[in-house]
């Protein structure tokens, strides 16, 4: 399907996830049947700064295409600057996050404070669209809290200055995580613009994602959190949207599979210590519900380098056959 005038083999897509949707996983779910994935956020401010650990979030080879990188800032002079060099790496989509929560970014104004002020959204957004041939789409959450919900006024605004697709997270600021996402909105962003909309939260199986594009006509259907331990579930939803069936849970020696394959590709990215550190969190959720699974950890947890790491998890595979 042609998705914001860019080809896309499916209408799945991975979430942007600081801490979690880097390389090694956003290629892994592109195998696993993801239709697009979006890098972790990427500070505006450090893009122009051009501190290296930041530009380092923008990095991607070919596997993890089409990818869309997301840049999160306040201020319209700053995010065109970032977004004319971000366009150097020359990713698929850039969009721009308009729903982050967390505290450190809405007290400098940026994601999801920025629905406080739809104009400065506005005027961020127009600058990063006339910064860039690449197409520029946007993130957004449901509004600031329950009594402030302005979703549908921000997505018009943003239509406005040529942003052509939206991803809607219809969650407030203050919810944080909490509470059921309201997919209602999502219809009604989808019937208040003409750009392509993709719904977000609370996609966990096959059966919500069917339910999410019935109930509000959405173009595409957005995951994060379930893709977590779990890049299968892409190829999963796909198939039952295709033909009704549900496809088998990987057995525990495909997960564990998939997760040495994660693990090295970490190591060939970051080498040993850095992959040590951010892997853990990542193989806990492979090891969810595996028998076992507890003594594993605590192995895991207590392991040193990523060779022992290896070693318990490929004895594991072997006690399993
Ligand atoms: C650990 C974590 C990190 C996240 N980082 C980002 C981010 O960098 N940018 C963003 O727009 N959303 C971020 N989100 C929000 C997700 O993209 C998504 O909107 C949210 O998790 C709801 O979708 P889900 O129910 O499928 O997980 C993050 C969520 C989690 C759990």
């Amino acid at each position: 399907m042609i998705f914001a005038g860019v080809y896309i083999k499916n209408p799945l897509f991975l979430a942007p996830m600081a801490g979690w949707s880097d390389g090694p996983f956003r290629r892994l779910c592109l195998q696993g049947g993801a239709g697009l994935v979006y890098s972790e956020m990427i500070s505006a401010d450090g893009t122009v700064r051009l501190q290296k650990k930041t530009l380092d979030l923008a990095r991607f080879d070919d596997h993890q295409r089409p990818i869309s990188l997301q840049m999160f800032g306040a201020d319209a002079a700053i995010m065109s600057t970032a977004v004319e060099i971000i366009s150097r790496y020359a990713p698929d989509f850039i969009d721009l996050n308009f729903g982050c929560p967390a505290r450190k970014i809405v007290k400098r104004g940026a994601g999801a404070a920025l629905l406080k002020d739809l104009s400065l959204l506005q005027k961020i957004a127009a600058a990063a669209v006339k910064a860039t041939h690449i197409p520029i789409t946007a993130k957004l959450r449901s509004g600031w809290d329950g009594e402030s919900i302005n979703v549908v006024q921000a997505a018009q605004r943003l239509q406005d200055v040529g942003v052509k697709a939206l991803c809607v997270h219809p969650r407030t600021q203050t919810m944080q995580f909490r509470g059921a996402a309201d997919w209602q909105l999502i219809s009604e962003v989808k019937k208040a613009v003409s750009i392509p909309v993709v719904g977000n939260g609370d996609v966990r199986k096959p059966e919500d994602a069917k339910k999410m594009f019935a109930q509000s006509n959405c173009d595409a259907v957005m995951i994060g959190r379930a893709a977590c331990g779990n890049p299968w579930i892409f190829e999963q939803i796909n198939t039952f949207l295709q033909t009704g069936e549900r496809l088998p849970a990987p057995t525990a020696s495909h997960r564990i599979e998939m997760c040495l394959l994660h693990l090295h590709q970490s190591i060939e990215t970051y080498g040993e210590k850095r992959a040590l550190s951010l892997m853990k969190k990542q193989i806990f959720l492979y090891l969810r519900g595996l028998t076992n699974a507890a003594e594993i950890r605590k192995q895991i947890l207590a392991a040193n380098c990523t060779m022992d790491i290896s070693t318990i998890l490929e004895s594991y595979i072997h006690s399993q056959s």
